[in-house]
């Protein structure tokens, strides 16, 4: 069923990584790229080359939300309706569309153009409502933002039209704001024409400093990092210098994982420095490289960021013609090569473990720890997983020093983070700040406050998965020590807002929505529980909660935060925690209009199946 160039372009792919099987994922594409989705035979055939069962293939298929077991459509639409977008009009967008197109979710339109799905967090949040276009048989992918009717109907055209967009975000994009401009380092180049080209990074001083610390010894790199506190911008904020002195001496090969799987919903800065300045991202990943003596380095990017990832494979290709990346890089015997390597819409594999398993070729499941990536990772080998905005503040440690980095932020928390604002502000975007400035400074005096003046309701602080705090938490700075205190966490730097006048009940439905979808389902708290979270959220939203409703949430919350086997479990459910507990007389005022009898839900019919003894099957079943 493929072609001889697939097959061969496969087998190329095989070659690249040190274990054949990590390039599953890549072929599969490869696939799905000439058929247009993955038919059983096609496969078998790959299962054929890569010497697996075909069911093992099945099973990885079936995992990633981007491989298609069915056909679509010529134009694949796939509109978000997390909460940030949501908080910007998305439900709006989602219904104009399915009356455009006359379809719903899931369906595909009578001619076979458009295929309608709705998504989850695609990391344009400031830009949102958006939806991402794919098209059929071809590794065209684009996002279009800041819809408006108006807009669809007019990209809709384009699109029957045949029109050839550009895969770049849409220029309209508010998104990124230049207001501290003491710090604004990493996204200082942004802006700038060709910003993403390596002319215009050497022009700007770039790939100066890698040389500079390949003539450092890797443990001088590690100390001076340790030094400067970079604290991991991932989610978890665990000091990457401490990290990298993890690795147990004298154990090769060692690998380098960059994680740009930037999936939490409110998070969308990694995107920025992945598109406009790759190779400030590459400079960073070279001095890790030498920190840690790794000679591969692998950039695992979310599968929907595919202008990301053509624009870092360009980035490679531009650094390994000058010599800066390969064989004997800077003229000196260090070896290094990077891959990117595209997830296919998974949410579980920004979680380290789940990350390393999705790259070694199987699916996404996360793995106990210990051991640690830093002893056993990639390959069962010691591995170093950084996030893209960890590593690019490497490069800029290392060209000023630990002290220069320390002038900025508070004595644990040292420094300064890309901050994602999104929801109901006016001016929503990536800001680069000091750790320290607080939510009224950047959400009142950054972002020109909150659309049409509303009081704010909510504040949900570091991306979707952290518990809500209220706006009397205004004044206290954005830190890992700070929201720690007042209960919650900085995660992965995400901050939405929600004013006054959001009804709470759909917001937190919409949350456990998207936990729901994400869940890996190998542990069955997290599998089953979050489901049956969003289903009483449901019912409670449609007129049918009762305020014991409220109790069993917080009872199963529990058991879910505590027994679930990785940190998913306890990310699903911290959002509704923290509403019940913030918003607990709202839930309950709502569910008294509702509902006011307090009638309880009747509890669908339910078939139960006996054993068969011969009898016709309509007699099997119970009413
Ligand atoms: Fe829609 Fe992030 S892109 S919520």
């Amino acid at each position: 069923m493929l072609s001889d160039t697939a097959r061969s372009e496969i087998q190329a792919l095989m070659g690249r990584y040190p274990q054949p099987r990590s390039a599953i994922l890549p072929a599969l594409y490869v696939a799905q790229r000439e058929i247009g989705w993955l038919p059983t035979e096609a496969m078998d055939e790959i299962a054929t080359l890569f010497g697996m069962e075909p069911m093992e293939v099945y099973a990885i298929a079936g995992f990633y939300n981007m491989l298609y077991k069915e056909p679509k459509g010529r134009y694949h639409i796939e509109i978000c309706t997390n909460v940030p977008c949501k908080l910007r009009g998305a439900d709006k967008m989602a219904e104009h569309l399915q009356k455009r197109l006359g379809v719903g979710f899931g369906e595909t339109t009578e001619d076979g153009q458009f295929t309608l799905d709705h998504m989850e967090c695609l990391g344009s949040c400031a830009t949102g409502p958006m939806f991402f276009v794919r098209r059929s048989g071809s590794d065209w992918g684009r996002y279009y933002e800041d819809l408006t009717p108006e807009r669809i109907d007019a990209i809709l055209e384009d699109l029957l039209s045949g029109e050839d967009w550009p895969m770049e975000r849409s220029p309209a994009g508010p998104y990124h704001h230049d207001h501290h401009p003491e710090t604004n380092f990493l996204l200082a180049r942004i802006d700038k024409p060709d910003s993403h080209t390596i002319e215009s990074y050497l022009a700007d001083g770039g790939y100066q400093t890698a040389p500079k610390v390949l003539a450092m010894s890797p443990q001088e790199v590690i100390d001076e990092v340790k030094k400067a506190g970079v604290r991991g911008r991932g989610g978890a904020g665990f000091p990457a210098g401490v990290k990298w002195g993890f690795i147990p001496k004298d154990l090769y090969p060692r690998y380098l994982v960059v994680n740009a799987d930037e999936s939490e919903p409110g998070t969308f800065k990694d995107r920025l420095i992945i598109e406009y300045d790759p190779h400030e991202l590459l400079e960073g990943i070279i001095c890790t490289a030498w920190a840690i003596q790794a000679h591969y380095a692998f950039i695992y990017i979310r599968g929907e960021y595919m202008f990301g990832a053509q624009r870092l494979n360009q980035a490679i290709a531009e650094a390994k013609a000058r010599g800066f990346l390969g064989k004997h890089i800077f003229g000196t015997d260090f070896d290094l090569e990077v891959i990117v390597h595209r997830g296919a819409g998974a949410y579980i594999c920004g979680e380290e473990t789940a990350l390393l398993s999705s790259l070694e070729g199987y699916r996404g499941h996360p793995r106990l720890k210990p051991p640690f990536p830093a002893v056993a990772g990639l390959y069962a080998k010691p591995t170093i997983v950084n996030n893209v905005e960890t590593i690019s503040h490497v490069r800029h440690v290392l060209e000023h020093g630990a002290d220069w980095y320390r002038q900025w932020g508070t004595e644990r928390s040292p420094g300064f983070q890309l901050i994602c604002l999104s929801g109901q502000v006016k001016k929503p975007g990536v800001y680069e700040i000091p750790y320290g400035t607080t939510f009224r400074e950047l959400i009142y005096d950054m972002a020109g406050g909150t659309v049409d003046d509303r009081p704010i309701k909510s504040i949900i602080p570091g991306g979707l998965s952290m518990p809500h705090i209220l706006p009397d938490k205004l004044d206290i700075g954005i830190d890992f020590e700070s929201l720690q205190q007042a209960g919650s966490l900085l995660g992965s730097g995400g901050v939405i807002v929600i004013c006054e006048g959001e009804n709470i009940v759909p917001i937190t439905r919409r949350t456990l929505g998207f936990y729901r979808e994400e869940s890996c389902g190998k542990c069955s708290p997290c599998r089953e529980g979050v489901g049956w979270m969003e289903k009483i959220l449901k019912r409670v939203e449609a007129g049918q909660g009762t305020l014991s409703d409220l109790d069993t949430m917080e009872r199963v919350t529990k058991y879910i935060e505590q027994q679930s086997f990785c940190p998913f479990g306890p990310a699903a459910v911290w959002g509704l925690q923290s509403t019940l507990r913030h918003f607990r007389s709202e839930f309950e005022a709502y569910i008294l209009e509702t509902n006011p009898d307090q009638e309880k839900p009747s509890l669908p019919a339910r078939p139960i199946y006996r054993p068969y003894v011969g009898e016709p099957l309509e007699n099997m079943l119970d009413d």
